[in-house]
């Protein structure tokens, strides 16, 4: 070769070295910037548009940073956000553990996968015996997902009281027995049953929507329903045609628990809205809060939409659900609360109803006209108790002085399950306008009392039976503040008198069941 074209060349090339390794650098640079010569194709803002069946969709977020064989970042699945806190492997089999911190206890969350071109695929598990989830992720701009910005929060001040729920809510919630499968039709028609089941006439009035209905924000930022939900005012003076009245659900924080738009950041403007359409009741529940805020934020988050209610100027009952957290009985009536949750969610067993109810001895003091603890909605009629069980559970719900929010199909429901609700002498107890919360004065093995003092000195005596034989309760009269004799015992569940003539009667109760009285003294 001639050597002078040779020096010519290297020398060309020589100079051009620089600008053709920052070419095929740049070339390669992976979308957040990182030069994929050090590999590192996990890397990226990843996210997942999950359809549902209401037209409404649900994104799961994963912002990973691979670090060699590490990966780190967050994953955002709707209200929950995670930190990566552990790691293994690579582009074609990694898994990554997400946690997070929940009130008192931490959440945690795996996925397993691996990168398919530029997409992760990946599964993941709720429970290890569960079918995985499969779900494939692609590149999302960076920050799309990302935790929205802290809103300052206002000072806390008293909020009026709204002059409502004099006496515990009673009404019917969709959540226990529908839970997604709620829509406009669902409610008209347990609308329509509950006029024509008595339900109305013995006080039953609040139709709830509970979480599933939100759909998306308008261009204005207002809240719309979603399709199962196609015209929020017109069911609403539908439900107001049949004497009855409607609420809504939402959060405080950007989603719900469900995973649905929530009012964070709008909070005045969803109440205006929920006043528009005649929303008579809002359930406010804490989830998609959480990573937001710090328990100890609650009262200003809460007291930002008892304000929006009152602003709104239409009689909204407000009901805060946070399940009991920061001892909410101590602030909620302050932040615009007429009843606040005390524990978590309910479900139609035997151990979570008596777990729940039982423990609610303490907060007795807590609970006024217009102000109530709120032990969750009622599971009678769901199937998963007896009779004899849901007896106990009304029983207990009364004497608790606990809004009573039927959560069955009030469409369609046994003779026993009418016999329950409707049992007028049982929600007597329950709405008696004393407003004040019962007991437990004796408590011995599986056997327990619990007392409620009534407007006009009567009292409501539960003789409750949580063991699993039969077992008799015998009451003594002078215990219970009877000088002399007993005028008047009425046995509300066999409704009929009972004949006392002496000191004390043995009562027997059937397991797990409940022997319920009313006094007069
Ligand atoms: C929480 C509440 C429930 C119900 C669901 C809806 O779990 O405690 O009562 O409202 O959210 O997602």
């Amino acid at each position: 070769m001639n050597t002078s074209l040779f020096r010519t060349r290297a020398l060309w090339l020589m100079s051009a070295l620089p600008f053709l390794i920052f070419l095929v650098s740049a070339g390669s640079l992976a979308q957040n910037g990182t030069p994929s010569f050090i590999s590192t194709p996990l890397t990226g803002n990843w996210a997942v548009k999950i359809p549902k069946p209401d037209g409404t969709f649900q994104w799961a977020y994963f912002n990973l940073k691979q670090d060699g064989e590490k990966i780190a970042g967050s994953i955002r699945v709707t209200q929950f956000y995670y930190k990566i806190k552990e790691s293994t492997g690579g582009p074609d089999n990694f898994t990554i553990v997400g946690s997070m911190r929940d009130g008192s206890s931490d959440r945690t969350v795996k996925y397993e996968g691996k990168l398919v071109g530029d997409e992760l695929h990946m599964s993941t598990r709720r429970r290890p015996e569960d079918k995985p989830t499969e779900l494939i992720a692609k590149r999302a701009p960076d920050g799309e997902g990302a935790m929205p910005a802290l809103l300052p929060l206002p000072p806390l001040h008293k909020v009026t009281y709204n002059g409502l729920a004099k006496t515990p809510p009673m009404g019917w919630n969709s959540w226990n027995k529908f839970k997604g499968a709620v829509d406009d039709k669902v409610v008209r028609e347990v609308a329509d049953a509950m006029v024509t089941s008595g339900m109305r006439d013995a006080g039953y009035i609040y139709v709830n929507i509970d979480d599933t209905w939100e759909g998306a924000r308008d261009a204005q930022g207002n809240i719309t329903s979603n399709k199962k939900f196609p015209d929020m005012k017109a069911l609403a003076d539908y439900v107001h045609s049949k004497g009855l009245k409607l609420g809504i659900y939402s959060s405080p924080g950007p989603n719900t628990c469900a995973g649905y738009e929530g009012s964070y950041g709008h909070e005045e403007q969803d109440a205006r809205t929920f006043a528009s359409w005649g929303i008579d009741y809002l359930k406010y529940d804490w989830c998609g809060a959480r990573n937001l805020y710090a328990d100890e934020e609650m009262p200003a988050v809460y007291q930002k939409m008892g304000d929006a209610l009152l602003a709104a100027k239409r009689p909204i009952v407000y009901s805060l659900c946070q399940y009991g957290r920061l001892d909410v009985w101590k602030w909620g009536p302050d932040v615009g609360g007429n009843l606040w949750r005390t524990t978590g969610d309910i479900s139609d067993r035997w151990d979570s109803m008596t777990r729940i109810g039982f423990s609610q001895n303490d907060l007795a003091q807590y609970a006024s006209s217009g102000h109530w603890n709120d032990p969750d909605m009622l599971e009678v009629g769901n199937g998963g108790m007896t009779d004899a069980e849901y007896k106990t559970h009304m029983s207990l719900w009364a004497i608790l002085a606990a809004p009573l929010l039927a959560g069955n199909d009030i469409r369609d429901m046994s003779s026993d399950t009418k016999e329950i609700l409707l049992n007028r002498e049982v929600i007597a107890v329950n709405q008696d306008k004393g407003g004040k919360q019962g007991k437990r004065i004796l408590q011995s093995g599986d056997q327990e009392i619990w007392v409620r003092e009534l407007a006009g000195n009567d009292l409501a005596i539960g003789l409750f039976n949580r063991g699993s034989a039969s077992a008799d309760i015998t009451v003594r009269w002078a215990d219970l503040g009877v000088k002399g004799k007993v005028k008047k015992l009425r046995d509300l569940w066999e409704k009929r008198d009972v004949k006392v003539d002496s000191a004390d009667h043995k009562f027997a109760v059937s397991s797990h069941g409940v022997v319920f009285l009313r006094l007069a003294r």
